[in-house]
């Protein structure tokens, strides 16, 4: 277990459980992108809808309903009330408001924080053995006040993180490179927003690292063009907000990205967010921030300790600083 350091040990549930079943809070754009992709993707055999606004949430559950001929059988039931969440495998977080063009995800915090506490404790009441996956933003903190809230281990609280962040960097370099994204191997860890830090060393193509890759292709090597793409990745969600109004359907593909490699117990390794104390120095304060992670069924199965730069872990450090700063006056 050298590769992998976990950060709580609790038994994963039960493998004879054969009835899968995914929450959904908040059937907004990111939830209903979520939800869709879960039902195009089988991954579930039941899916609950739960949102404040009963006529919205009825019909989308209606309109979902209505595609039953076209995709895998899926239960799917709805209810402002947590009843119709009992027994969830996964639990799914979307609700809350979002950015207007320009303004940052922390501006959202304190009233997602509200919202919070009235959601968090009835879904872990109606799902005490459930893996908690936080979307609403700023994730991290969120994913930190889930933590809190819901008592759960913290191998069972999980926040989308850079997860999303990653894939956007994944394809501007395969872009650059004119190679098929599943073919990049690259890191985006921290903060998902602003200060994200993208892992240079951890870049890969089709199993070359980069710099090698970029000289055997005669690509000229340009650092800073890997830190425009960086750049990029940071300024992405803002250009979409700017131009549609939100963003919805690349988080609602790496979400169930993510609710594979959990209820498949697929073992595999995603930048999401977990409880950072403890890694690379980060000991100013109970924080969740993006790691390479391994997901199975028992949510965060390991954090890697993948080498970084000095200056990458330093980057890490100043990321958790800035969300402890923020979270601390939260007073949870
Ligand atoms: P939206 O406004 O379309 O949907 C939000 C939904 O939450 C609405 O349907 C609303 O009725 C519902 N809601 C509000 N209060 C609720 C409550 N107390 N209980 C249940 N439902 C409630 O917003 P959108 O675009 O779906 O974004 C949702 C959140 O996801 C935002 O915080 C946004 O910043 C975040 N987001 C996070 C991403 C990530 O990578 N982590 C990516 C994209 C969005
Ligand atoms: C994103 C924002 C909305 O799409 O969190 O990255």
């Amino acid at each position: 277990q050298t590769f992998f350091k976990p950060i709580h040990q609790t038994e994963p549930p039960s493998p004879t459980k054969r009835h899968i079943k995914i929450t959904v809070i908040g059937t907004g754009n990111v939830g209903m992108a979520i939800a869709q992709t879960i039902l195009t993707q089988d991954l579930a055999d039941e899916l609950a809808l739960v949102d404040a606004k009963p006529d919205k949430l009825r019909g989308e559950m209606l309109d979902l309903q209505h595609a039953a001929a076209f995709l895998p059988r899926t239960k799917i039931v709805a209810s402002v009330d947590y009843d119709v969440t009992a027994g969830s495998d996964l639990c799914i977080v979307t609700a809350g408001a979002r950015q207007n063009p320009g303004e940052s995800r922390l501006s959202l915090l304190h009233r997602n924080v509200a919202l919070f506490r009235n959601i968090i404790q009835p879904l872990a009441q109606h799902s005490p053995d459930s893996i908690l996956m936080i979307v609403s933003n700023p994730v991290d903190i969120l994913t930190y006040v889930a933590w809190k809230i819901s008592g759960f281990p913290s191998n069972r609280v999980i926040g989308s993180g850079t997860n999303l962040d990653s894939s956007r960097f994944r394809f501007l370099i395969a872009d650059h490179l004119d190679v098929n994204a599943q073919d990049v191997q690259a890191y985006i860890v921290g903060e998902h927003g602003d200060s994200s830090v993208a892992l240079w060393s951890s870049i890969s193509v089709g199993g070359v690292p980069v710099l090698s890759f970029l000289e055997k292709q005669q690509i000229a090597y340009e650092k800073e063009t890997l830190e425009k793409i960086h750049k990029t990745v940071i300024e992405s969600a803002y250009e979409v907000i700017r131009l549609k109004g939100y963003t919805s359907w690349a988080i609602g593909y790496s979400v169930a990205n993510l609710a594979r490699s959990v209820l498949r117990n697929q073992r595999r390794i995603h930048p999401v967010s977990v409880l950072a104390k403890g890694f690379y120095g980060i000991d100013g304060g109970e924080v969740f921030l993006s790691l390479p992670a391994q997901l199975g069924r028992g949510g965060v199965l390991g954090v890697t300790n993948v080498h970084l730069t000095e200056e990458e872990e330093q980057q890490l450090r100043d990321s958790a600083k800035t969300l402890l700063e923020v979270q601390n006056q939260l007073g949870l």
